[in-house]
């Protein structure tokens, strides 16, 4: 295997983390600020912890899509690399909604790789290229893994009367990984 020559070592200053000023975290990871929306704090603070799992999930499962649109093989390469994208691009936009949903709530977003890494529930995949089969099962795991979340979740939203969170994760969640999963499945049945 060749490997790159250019140098992974980055100068010093490059090496070291920006520290803060006094007002650079404004607001800590899990914490939960009151926003006027007629919601208890608790209510808000329990859907933000829910919402940033599917958050992680989706990004995760967006991430899946993207490396399987690039790494595409097969008779049915280009159908394939083209759904994949496109399934892609909704997760992305659905991680939007997800996000923009916990700023609402007060909440503060998952965000960086690294973070999502470590918070994501869908099993980790290779480095190296799978074939389509492989990829296709891998898909509809990262799919039911968040279904099976994002079900408990919705009705949990909806006991605690935040209708709103509900919403999102019936109408946009559940409803575009069951769609998806339908468009992946069949080329495996
Ligand atoms: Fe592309």
């Amino acid at each position: 295997m060749t490997t790159s020559t250019i140098t992974k070592v980055l100068p010093s200053h490059l090496q070291e983390p920006i520290i803060p000023s006094a007002r650079g975290v404004s607001q800590e990871y899990g914490t939960v600020r009151r926003n006027p929306l007629a919601m208890e704090s608790s209510v808000a603070a329990a859907s933000v912890d829910n919402l940033n799992q599917l958050l992680a999930d989706t990004l995760t499962l967006g991430s899946l899509y993207k490396k399987h649109h690039w790494q595409a093989s097969g008779p049915h390469f280009y159908s394939i690399h083209l759904l994949f994208d496109k399934h892609y691009e909704e997760q992305e936009a659905l991680a939007d909604i997800l996000a923009e949903r916990i700023q609402t709530l007060g909440g503060v977003s998952i965000a960086m790789a690294h973070d999502v890494a470590e918070t994501s529930m869908i099993p980790r995949c290779p480095k190296g290229r799978e074939d389509t089969e492989t990829q296709v099962k891998r898909l509809l795991q990262a799919h039911e893994v968040i279904l099976l979340e994002a079900r408990a979740m919705a009705r949990e939203a909806a006991e605690h009367g935040d209708l709103g969170t509900n919403d999102i994760i019936v109408s946009n969640l559940i409803r575009l990984n069951e769609l998806q999963v339908w468009f992946v499945v069949e080329h495996i049945q």
